[in-house]
């Protein structure tokens, strides 16, 4: 009798089909990569709006989840660079950041402030070896991947034993009020202010999105539990700020 593959775990995606944008969730990739295609030059202008406040946070946030000099980190998603540029100077000459982007016209932004290496890749379905990397970390692209089991699974597998993870994401508060505003701001205030700086419809579709898929994703709990499901410990999410911006954070256990 030939053996059968064992059955894959059904997959997670981070969020329902979203009709507005596509018609069906395999479009959903096609559709996401041709938007930060034709936007991937808008996106810093998006950070300059906020004074670059979220490029010192980014940096600042992963100090205190204990990047140190030395360490080799693998940023995924990492579209501008806004995080690796950050956890490159975090890490000092000492260490090595990696950066993984499936657009190529992110990873064409990327190369003109960042020179450590860049691969083309999805998180889902990594292109590095099993236990490399001290840090692995995720700028506000969670919503991106076409299923988050797989990826905590390939997280967990390239990071060394006692290795963190980092992912940064999109808050909507829970109270009606809490909703209301944070709907407000990112619905409204935040893709009127793109449209009147960057003069693109396109950067402001790609706002009008972030918001429809950070409203729509899965619940904390779910995602946490997706963590934890791919082996990690201390899984757990933290409210850094409320209505804008939640963190993930998780550890794979060293040898025993
Ligand atoms: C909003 S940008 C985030 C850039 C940066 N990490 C930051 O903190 O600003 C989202 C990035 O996710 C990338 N992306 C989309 N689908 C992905 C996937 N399946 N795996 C990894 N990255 C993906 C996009 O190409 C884009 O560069």
């Amino acid at each position: 009798m030939t053996e059968q593959p064992p059955e894959q775990p059904p997959a997670l995606p981070p969020h329902q089909t979203l009709t507005t944008y596509y018609d069906s969730d395999p479009e959903r990739s096609a559709y996401v990569h041709a938007l930060f295609k034709r936007t991937a030059h808008h996106y810093d202008t998006i950070e300059k709006i906020f004074g670059n406040g979220g490029l010192l946070y980014r940096r600042y946030s992963l100090r205190m989840n204990g990047l140190r000099p030395g360490m080799k980190v693998l940023d995924v998603a990492i579209g501008t660079a806004a995080v690796a540029c950050g956890a490159a100077k975090e890490v000092g000459p000492t260490g090595q950041v990696f950066g993984v982007d499936p657009n190529e016209g992110m990873l064409g932004e990327a190369r003109k402030k960042f020179d450590g290496p860049l691969t083309r890749g999805v998180a889902q379905q990594l292109p590095f070896k099993s236990d490399t990397f001290d840090f692995v970390t995720m700028g506000i692209a969670l919503r991106h991947v076409s299923d988050l089991k797989a990826t905590f699974c390939e997280y967990h597998r390239v990071l060394k034993p006692g290795g963190r993870l980092w992912i940064l994401e999109g808050h909507v508060a829970k109270s009606r009020i809490g909703h209301a505003l944070t709907r407000f701001v990112w619905a409204k205030a935040i893709p009127g202010l793109t449209l009147a700086f960057t003069g693109s419809r396109d950067a402001k579709l790609l706002m009008d999105y972030y918001w429809d898929t950070v409203e729509q994703c899965v619940p904390e709990e779910q995602i946490v539990a997706a963590i934890a499901s791919a082996g990690f410990e201390d899984p757990r999410v933290r409210v850094t700020m409320p209505g804008a911006f939640c963190e993930y954070k998780g550890r794979k256990a060293l040898a025993s």
